[in-house]
């Protein structure tokens, strides 16, 4: 980061000195890790066999409009295996963990998922089989946004929103504690996602 304009002595004076080395950012623990998934067409062939019957399995998306699915761990595990296994070299940090939950979400038109987070989970992960035009939008937001001023927002150009760009065969890892949501499918394809929740042990 470069700051450009300081106060002296009341007075503005243009400076062009790098304060990147003066400026610590602390408790920076919200993040995603994003890639190509492995094995990605096994697994969305796999997906693709699931029978879809528009019936909400679970409480917490009982304000949402979105179909869900419990999938068999037994039968999913082989596909999420080897990325849980990539995403714990990328954080270059070796855990172990149990699959809490792993289920199909699948949006017709309309369709959309409230904010919520996945706790008590500790690491949760969504795979997009498929994306389009004018499908909805996975997008996280900040949990302290409030703790921060509105004017100090400006100034910093912080923001309380991010919608990460989304390729057909992605999946993301994320804390389960990050609010996240989706916006509102304005597509007449179905879009599919599976989502599945990590404990580390
Ligand atoms: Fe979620």
């Amino acid at each position: 980061m470069k700051v450009l304009l300081v106060l002296v002595d009341g007075c503005q004076a243009q400076v062009c000195v790098s304060f990147t080395d003066m400026i610590h950012k602390i408790f920076d623990h919200n993040f995603f890790i994003q890639f190509q998934a492995l094995d990605k067409e096994k697994f969305y062939s796999e997906i693709e066999t699931e029978v879809v019957n528009n019936f909400n399995e679970y409480s917490w998306s009982s304000k949402c409009r979105v179909s869900t699915t419990r999938l068999n761990l037994s039968k999913y595990i082989k596909f999420l295996q080897p990325n849980v296994d990539e995403f714990s070299k990328i954080i270059g940090k070796n855990f172990n963990y149990r699959v809490n939950d792993m289920w199909l979400n699948t949006y017709d038109y309309g369709s959309y998922q409230e904010i919520h987070d996945h706790v008590p989970a500790d690491i949760s992960c969504v795979f997009f089989p498929n994306t389009g035009e004018k499908f909805s939008e996975f997008y996280f937001r900040d949990r302290s946004s409030a703790d921060v001023s509105y004017k100090l927002k400006q100034i910093l150009n912080l923001y309380d929103l991010w919608t990460p760009s989304i390729s057909s065969g992605d999946i993301i890892f994320f804390p389960s504690n990050m609010l996240h949501g989706v916006s509102c499918h304005l597509s007449s394809t179905l879009r599919k996602t599976v989502s599945c929740d990590i404990i580390i042990e």
